[in-house]
């Protein structure tokens, strides 16, 4: 039997994905769900997504041919993440593949310092930046001389990033001047041809992201614009709709997201990591730096995205199922949430060694957490999983989630005298 493929007549059925993460193993409910096939391209049988998807070829993405294999037995190739380099991604489309999202949109969020440079030319507000490298000059390297230039810019003090390949705040850290870069500037292997980008500190009040789905059709669709907390540059609680923001600056948030996707023609889920400027609960200064808005961009994704789980419990439609929906031209799901407030927060590897095992007690302790397993041995800081709670109350939602999370990350119950003894944070 041959199965359908995508064309202008039918909806694509059959999806490919490229990395083998906890993103493809979270796509793959809901595309059992929707009778659409997943396969997914993993570097490891044990990968996250290896392990729940039977159609999971092994192989890298760096290697054209079996990225090539993956689109050659898919309606639609997309991504768990955004490292396929783009001359891969250019040559499927060429010979006919539908590539979501295409090479072009992708550069985006591959690639800091086009984004940033891109953000300009669309008049986002953003940090003020500096491409450390003249990128129209193949032999050119990022220099001290240019970093301590914008350090005196921008009042001695900035954010400094690789503008490829860094994810969970690996390449990115803060500098005072470039002794304190002189490893990266030094370091051929990291750099090759790939510039530096330095960004002005934000003194931001808080991180914002805000999660768009847009469909081959061009169909788009918000989610509310969540809260997010970092810890050692990896999202750690993120907390549905973002709390004191107001009607009028969550449509905002949600037009501008809306903006970049079509903008840059991005087809599948998009988040816009965002600084927010304003003081928490109060209204942004209109003459202040972000304007009317308050708020900067911080970085793309095209994918699903951490600050998203939450709406694998708390939205009508959640951002795995709204992915497959949109690159395979399907009609989009409402967006809406379920309950008043959604946490999530994320199981990020600590004393505990089997979280299986240590998972018992928190679900036993409360029935209304959800438990989100990415079946990865666990090391220190990995993300292992994720919990959320929804609810009417915030406080009471937030006190749940962080406590399942200090129960099965660490075995520490914040509601037991006897165990709070042992909690460092
Ligand atoms: N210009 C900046 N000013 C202040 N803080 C910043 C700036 N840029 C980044 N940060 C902080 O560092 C974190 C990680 O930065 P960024 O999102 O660029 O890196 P990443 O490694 O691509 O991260 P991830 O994959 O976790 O999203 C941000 O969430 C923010 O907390
Ligand atoms: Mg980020």
């Amino acid at each position: 039997m041959t199965e359908p493929t995508a064309d202008a007549t039918g909806p694509a059925r059959r999806i490919g994905v490229v990395g083998g993460g906890q993103l493809a193993r979270m796509m793959a409910g809901p595309a059992a769900e929707l009778g659409v096939s997943l396969a997914v391209l993993a570097e490891k049988p044990d990968d996250a997504a290896a392990q729940v998807v039977p159609d999971a070829p092994l192989g890298s993405h760096l290697d054209a041919a079996a990225v090539t294999a993956l689109a050659e037995r898919t309606d639609v190739l997309t991504f768990d993440h955004e490292h396929v380099p783009p001359e891969t991604l250019r040559a499927l489309a060429r010979a006919g593949h539908i590539v979501a999202p295409d090479a072009d949109a992708l550069q985006y969020a591959q690639d800091k310092a086009w984004m940033r440079g891109r953000m300009a030319a669309l008049g986002v507000p953003q940090p003020r930046f500096s491409v450390l490298m003249d990128l129209t000059d193949p032999d050119a390297r990022p220099t001290a001389g240019e970093l301590d230039a914008f350090l005196g810019q921008v009042g001695g003090e900035a954010v400094l990033k690789t503008s490829r390949g860094g994810y969970d705040g690996k390449g990115v850290r803060v500098v005072r001047s470039s002794e304190d870069a002189a490893d990266w500037l030094a370091d051929d292997t990291l750099l090759g041809d790939m510039p530096l980008v330095a960004e002005e500190k934000v003194p931001f009040t808080r991180e914002l992201a805000a999660l768009v789905a847009r469909s081959t059709t061009g169909e788009m669709r918000s989610w509310p614009v969540a809260e997010t907390v970092q810890k050692f540059g990896t999202c750690f609680e993120v907390t549905a709709p973002a709390p004191g923001l107001s009607a009028e600056r969550q449509a905002g948030i949600q037009a501008l997201a809306e903006r970049i996707a079509e903008e840059l023609d991005v087809t599948g889920v998009l988040a816009v990591e965002l600084f927010d400027l304003a003081p928490v609960g109060e209204e942004p200064d209109p003459e202040g730096r972000a304007g009317a808005l308050g708020v900067e961009v911080n970085e793309l994704a095209m994918r699903p995205h951490n600050s998203g789980h939450w709406t694998q419990d708390g939205a009508v439609t959640d951002q795995f199922e709204q992915h497959l929906r949109a690159v395979a031209g399907w009609p989009l799901g409402a967006t809406a949430p379920t309950a008043p407030w959604t946490v999530m927060v994320n199981l990020l590897g600590g004393s505990e060694t089997d979280l299986v095992v240590s998972a018992q007690r928190a679900l036993a302790a409360d029935p209304g957490v959800r438990l989100h397993l990415y079946g990865k041995s666990v090391r220190p800081g990995r993300k292992l999983g994720h919990v959320t709670v929804t609810g009417t109350d915030l406080d009471e939602v937030r006190a749940r989630a962080r406590r399942a999370e200090r129960l099965v990350v660490d075995g520490i119950d914040p509601e037991d005298p006897q165990t709070t003894v042992q909690e460092d944070r």
